[in-house]
């Protein structure tokens, strides 16, 4: 083990777990990429740290620094965790409907909460922060819905990750939020593997299935086009809230404490096993379950916990 001289040294180089006896398809090997291993608990480590070093050598962020973002959740945490270590200050915005442990982990790290309306979601608490952000030109706005410092995280480290892990990759399925993890890991697969397919997952337009994105509910991430997202994307897989709660269980009943974003990710990689003959699906465990436990999504009657997690936004 090494010894590291701050948290954004323990970034990334998470592990691969195999889930195979998950998979419906017997001649189809799923290996779950485990982001909650990051020392902020997600995936979203990678993008944060990324986003303030490059703001740091550009001149944008200095000493005492205000920096806002709006996040449901890991992006929040991840940045909170961060401009704990840098000394800046985070104010975040985010939908009242985001369980209380995100909240609750925010505060831990000194970040200011500005709710923004729940039935508004994600795009709610975008809007509230280009608004803050027009009117306080002084605070630094770093934006991972257009920032390409966000997909470049995933180029640099996520993508070279999975496959120097699992060079006999097929298939690489993740959730669709700000796209930075589908774009920078199916980018770098592609050049170095250009017969790797890459598919999103994303809810049916119109339902919140964990704060998942549909593209079709009129938001399309800047990143996305500026990283070439129509042409990257092999296809999309659609899922539901049951759907993903119960492909959560699965992960848990085999001691995966995945989050519920996780589940969904599963549940579009379970899809592509059984379209394909052979092959290996690696996919994104973004974060684990420790922050939806009060949703009662692993414990609740199975139809309930579906029916809450359609209110409540995930990430
Ligand atoms: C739990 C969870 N799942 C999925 C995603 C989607 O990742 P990306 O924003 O890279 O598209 C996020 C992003 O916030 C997340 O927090």
């Amino acid at each position: 083990m090494a010894v590291y001289s701050s948290v954004l040294e323990m970034i990334g180089n998470t592990p691969l777990l195999d889930v195979s006896r998950l998979s419906p398809n017997p001649n189809v090997r799923i290996l779950a990429k485990m982001e909650g291993q990051n020392p902020g608990g997600s995936v979203k480590d990678r993008i944060a740290r990324q986003m303030i070093l490059e703001a740091e050598v550009d001149g944008r962020l200095g000493p005492g620094a205000t920096l806002l973002e709006p996040s449901s959740g890991n992006t929040g945490i991840a940045l909170a965790m961060i401009c704990q270590e840098r000394g800046y200050s985070l104010k975040i915005m985010m939908p009242e409907s985001v369980s209380i442990e995100r909240r609750q982990m925010l505060e831990v790290f000194g970040a200011e909460l500005i709710l923004t309306p729940g039935p508004e979601g994600s795009n709610g608490a975008v809007k509230r922060a280009v608004a803050l952000a027009a009117e306080h030109p002084e605070w630094v706005f770093l934006y991972q819905y257009g920032n390409e410092a966000n997909p470049r995280a995933h180029y640099m480290t996520t993508g070279p990750e999975v496959l120097a892990d699992c060079p006999e990759i097929t298939h690489f399925v993740a959730g669709l939020g700000t796209s930075g993890t589908l774009l920078g890991v199916g980018r770098y697969l592609k050049e170095q593997k250009p017969d790797v397919k890459v598919l999103a997952v994303e809810p049916p337009s119109g339902e919140l299935v964990e704060g998942l994105r549909s593209l079709e509910d009129g938001y399309i991430p800047p990143v996305f086009d500026k990283w070439g997202g129509h042409d990257l994307l092999d296809g999309k897989s659609i899922v539901r809230p049951l759907e993903s709660l119960k492909w959560t269980r699965k992960l848990v009943s085999i001691g995966c404490f995945a989050g519920i974003s996780s589940g969904a990710a599963l549940a579009g990689a379970a899809k592509v096993a059984t379209r394909i003959e052979e092959g290996t699906i690696v996919f994104v465990v973004c974060d684990y379950g420790w922050k939806y436990l009060s949703t009662g999504a692993y414990t609740d009657d199975l139809s309930a916990a579906a029916d809450q997690i359609e209110k409540i936004v995930y990430f």
